[in-house]
């Protein structure tokens, strides 16, 4: 009678094991935390990162932001006769919650962005303009495009709605170790899927006209991806979604988020250039060797470095925008060969030359911004009046009756590509980026986990580039690896969260 109480004690205890090593890690005492952490890039996704990775791993570690120009990346503004105007990131949708937690939480201000009204532009004549009055408006499209315009809604509202179980998935401590997961666990294969195919041909299929596509749809890639409908659909539904209503920025610039979120994360700025990073093996003060990233960087004529128990890079990895070169990795870490497309904004002062856009009489043109078709061999991508980043309300003229324009183009333009839209100016200011990827479907997104405690934020960009989303890689990076330095693997990677997360609710 002893032998199988003894085989059902083992059997048991093997039992206990194996349910152990999925549950009861959960229990026990969380590793002691890193000691430091280096974050390379002070643009939104490394200042979120730093955010969220204190709140994770508490007041003791040490986090170092490297960053070679200015804090906020492709946040930043531009002068014009003494006021700042947003020249890079500028609007946020009213369901970015990232953001919105980021201005309650930082006690800032939003100030909305409101648009005015209009226009689309072929190249000879407006296709579309806009009217005041919300009924002729509806009328307008109703008459131009039947309920197309109602439809696109509910497509674009579609994508949203599942892309936001991320903030539930976030909110419970998960996380993802690819873009590709992320995006899977949120709406399954078909949201997956959403990668894979242009925006073109999604909507083609889903019936829209080629008209409607043309005429509305491509003016508004152009005008926040700089590209065609060729773009993939899942970046295509975030571009839609800048149409919606209610969009706001930040009093006093989207920037501004940035050094809050640093401050907040009592993270130490390191003005620096990081050129190498490379994993060696180090002896820690209790004589242990342990396996460290030494982070090289160059700050004025200086090479310095340092080392790191977990590294986060938050920058585009390729070598016209970040440049850092990975020593000594096995398998080796390469530069993903994916290009970012040129984008200039031009801010000018001046009046316009409204007869360019053939609108009839001179003193009723109306609009405040004009988007182009595909089809027009312009060397604009778009034409707005823009508000200073101190100002609430619809944009002001000077005193003199002019207002700042901002041109979106894909060069930097001449005197007199700009005389072909003004009448006179007296002030032009511009900043050339290297702004968001370049879309070909199937579009593959860049690895988050480039090595065991070293991450990568801006592949997120390749499903697509915004603002909320470098937050939204900023808190996956964070939430990973605490969960990876902590060997939590049940808090990564799961799929069917959105069926679990509602039961318990
Ligand atoms: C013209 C334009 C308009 C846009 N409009 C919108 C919009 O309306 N709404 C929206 O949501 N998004 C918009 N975007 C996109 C948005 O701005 C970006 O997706 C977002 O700001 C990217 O943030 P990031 O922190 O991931 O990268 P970045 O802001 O690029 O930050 C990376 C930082 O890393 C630094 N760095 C790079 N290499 C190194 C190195 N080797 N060593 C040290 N530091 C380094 C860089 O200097 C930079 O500051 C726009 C972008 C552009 C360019
Ligand atoms: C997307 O396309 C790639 C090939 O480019 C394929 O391997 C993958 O299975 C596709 N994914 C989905 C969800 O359709
Ligand atoms: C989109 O891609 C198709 C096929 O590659 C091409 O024929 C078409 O010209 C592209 N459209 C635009 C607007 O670039
Ligand atoms: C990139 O860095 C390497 C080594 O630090 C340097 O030799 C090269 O000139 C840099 N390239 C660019 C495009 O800045
Ligand atoms: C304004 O634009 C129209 C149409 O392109 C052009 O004929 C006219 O010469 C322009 N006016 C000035 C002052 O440049």
């Amino acid at each position: 009678m002893g032998r199988p109480s003894a085989e059902l004690e083992s059997w048991l205890l093997g039992l206990w094991l194996l349910l152990c090593s999925w549950g009861c890690l959960a229990n026990t005492e969380l590793q002691a935390p890193p000691d430091k952490i280096a974050i390379i890039g002070a643009g939104i996704g490394g200042t979120s990162s730093a955010y969220y990775l204190r709140q994770k791993f508490g007041k003791d570690v040490k986090i170092d932001l490297f960053e070679r120009q200015e804090v906020g990346g492709r946040l930043a503004t531009l002068k014009v006769e003494g006021q700042d105007f947003e020249a890079g990131g500028s609007v946020i949708h009213p369901l970015n919650l990232h953001m919105k937690r980021f201005v309650k939480d930082l006690g800032l201000s939003t100030v909305p962005t409101k648009g005015g009204l209009v226009g689309v532009y072929n190249g000879e004549t407006l296709v579309f303009e806009e009217s005041s009055w919300f009924i002729i408006n509806m009328i307008k499209l109703v008459w131009h495009y039947g309920f197309q315009t109602l439809r696109m809604h509910m497509w674009v509202e579609d994508v949203l709605d599942k892309f936001m179980r991320i903030y539930r998935y976030q909110s419970h401590d998960y996380a993802f170790s690819s873009v590709e997961k992320l995006l899977h666990a949120v709406g399954g294969d078909d949201f997956l899927g959403l990668l894979n195919h242009t925006l073109h041909e999604t909507l083609q299929k889903a019936g829209f006209s080629e008209k409607f596509l043309s005429e509305m749809v491509a003016p508004i890639m152009k005008v926040n991806y700089g590209q065609s409908t060729n773009i993939s659909a899942f970046v295509g539904a975030v571009s839609m979604t800048g149409a919606d209503s209610g969009l706001w920025a930040v009093e006093g610039g989207n920037k501004v988020v940035c050094s809050k979120l640093l401050k907040a994360s009592k993270g130490n700025l390191i003005p620096g250039s990081v050129m190498f990073i490379e994993e060696k093996t180090r002896t820690t003060s209790a004589g242990n060797p342990t396996k460290m990233y030494e982070v090289v960087y160059q700050t004025g004529s200086e090479t310095l470095s340092d080392f790191y128990d977990i590294v986060l890079v938050a920058t585009p990895l390729n070598q016209k925008m970040s440049n850092i070169t990975f020593l000594n990795f096995d398998p080796p870490i390469e530069e993903f060969d994916q290009f970012y497309k040129q984008i200039v904004t031009t801010l000018i002062k001046g009046e316009l030359n409204s007869s360019v856009f053939g609108s009839g009489v001179e003193n009723q043109f109306g609009l405040s911004t004009v988007l182009v078709t595909d089809s027009s061999d312009l060397f604009i991508n778009s034409l707005g009046i823009v508000s200073p980043v101190k100002e609430e309300g619809n944009p002001l003229p000077s005193t003199d009756g002019t207002y700042v324009w901002k041109i979106f183009s894909p060069d930097v333009l001449s005197k007199k590509q700009i005389m072909k839209f003004f009448l006179s100016y007296d002030y032009a200011v511009k900043k050339t980026w290297r702004a968001y990827p370049v879309y070909q479907p199937p579009q593959k997104c860049p690895p988050i986990v480039l090595h065991d405690r070293l991450y990568y934020l801006n592949g997120i960009e390749f499903a697509a580039s915004a603002m909320e989303m470098s937050a939204i890689a900023g808190y996956n990076a964070a939430l990973l690896a605490y969960h990876r330095w902590n060997g939590r693997t049940d808090m990564i990677d799961q799929d069917g969260l959105y069926e679990k997360l509602k039961t318990e609710l």
